[in-house]
C-alpha cells in the first residue's frame, strides 16, 4: 500500500523529533501493510519552509538507515503546503514539492475556515497543469451546511484525501461525521495516514480500511488504495461524481 500523506522525516516540521522516531514510524508502518511512503512535510511560509536540498539530504539518510535495519519501505518526497496566493509560482520555482514529482500536489487549507481566496489559489494550480489533492478536508471545521463547497472543489478538478484516524475518531466526532460523510457520498477519493509520531496520530492503516469497508464496501475501499499508487506512480486516476446528498444537511451525532 501506498501512503500519500506522512510525515515521517524528523526534524523538518511537527513530526518526529528524531531519527530513532522516524525509523520506529516507518516498522509502525511495514507493519500496517504500507510498502511505501510519499514523505510530505509541511510548506508553510515563515513556519515550516525546508529547502528541498535538506530534505532530499535527510531523505538519503533515513533510507540508508533503513536498508541497514531492513526495513521494507520505499520513500519518495513530496509536501504537504499550507496553500496560498503563492503557492502555484513556488511549485514552478521548485521551492514546493508536488508528490514524488508527480503532477499531484497536496494542499491544505486553515482549520477554522475555507478563506474565500483558495478558489483562486486552486486556479492558479489547476492552470499549470497540476491536480490539487486537499488533505484532511474532514478536519476542516466548516458548519454541515457549507460542507458542499468540496463539491465544487471537486467539479473543479481537486481531490480529496481523508485522513485514516479521522475514520477511528481521533481528530473527535465532527471530523468522523465529515469522514464518514465523504466516504457514503464518493468525495474522499483518497485515504493516507497523515502520521506525525507513535502516539495519537501514528501510522494507521489496517483498522481504517476495515472501517472504510464497513461503510462502503470492499470495492471502493480498493479504489481508494489504488488511486494512491496511481498518483505515486503519476498515472491519471478516475473519480465517480460526488452522490448526491439524500439528506439536505449533514447532522453531526
Ligand atoms: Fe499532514
Amino acid at each position: 500500500m501506498m501512503d500519500l500523506h506522512h510525515h515521517l522525516l524528523w526534524g523538518v516540521d511537527d513530526g518526529p523529533e528524531s531519527q530513532e522516531v522516524s525509523l520506529e514510524m516507518a516498522n509502525m508502518a511495514v507493519e500496517e501493510g504500507i510498502t511505501g511512503i510519499v514523505m510530505t512535510p509541511h510548506y508553510m511560509k515563515g513556519v515550516y519552509d525546508n529547502p528541498v536540498a535538506d530534505l532530499l539530504q535527510k531523505k538519503r539518510v533515513l533510507e540508508e538507515a533503513l536498508a541497514a535495519a531492513r526495513v521494507p519501505l520505499a520513500l519518495t518526497l513530496g509536501n504537504e503546503v499550507f496553500a496560498d496566493l503563492d503557492t502555484a509560482r513556488e511549485v514552478k520555482e521548485g521551492k514546493i514539492l508536488t508528490l514524488n514529482a508527480s503532477r499531484y500536489l497536496l494542499i491544505e487549507f486553515p482549520f477554522s475556515e475555507i478563506p474565500p481566496y483558495e478558489e483562486e489559489v486552486v486556479f492558479q494550480i489547476l492552470r499549470q497543469g497540476l491536480v490539487p489533492i486537499i488533505a484532511h478536508p474532514e478536519r476542516i471545521n466548516i458548519p454541515p451546511r457549507e460542507v458542499g463547497i468540496f463539491e465544487d472543489f471537486i467539479h473543479r478538478g481537486c481531490l480529496l484525501q481523508v485522513n485514516t484516524g479521522s475514520l477511528m475518531g481521533f481528530n473527535g466526532k465532527e471530523a468522523l461525521a465529515r469522514a464518514r460523510y465523504f466516504l457514503e457520498h464518493r468525495m474522499a477519493h483518497l485515504l493516507a495516514t497523515d502520521a506525525h509520531n507513535t502516539g495519537a496520530r501514528r501510522p494507521l492503516m489496517k483498522e481504517a480500511l476495515a472501517r472504510a469497508a464497513a461503510w462502503v464496501g470492499e470495492e471502493e475501499t480498493a479504489a481508494m488504495i489504488q488511486r494512491a499508487r496511481d498518483i505515486a506512480a503519476d498515472r491519471g486516476v478516475r473519480v465517480n461524481p460526488p452522490v448526491k446528498s439524500k439528506k439536505k444537511k449533514l447532522f453531526f451525532p
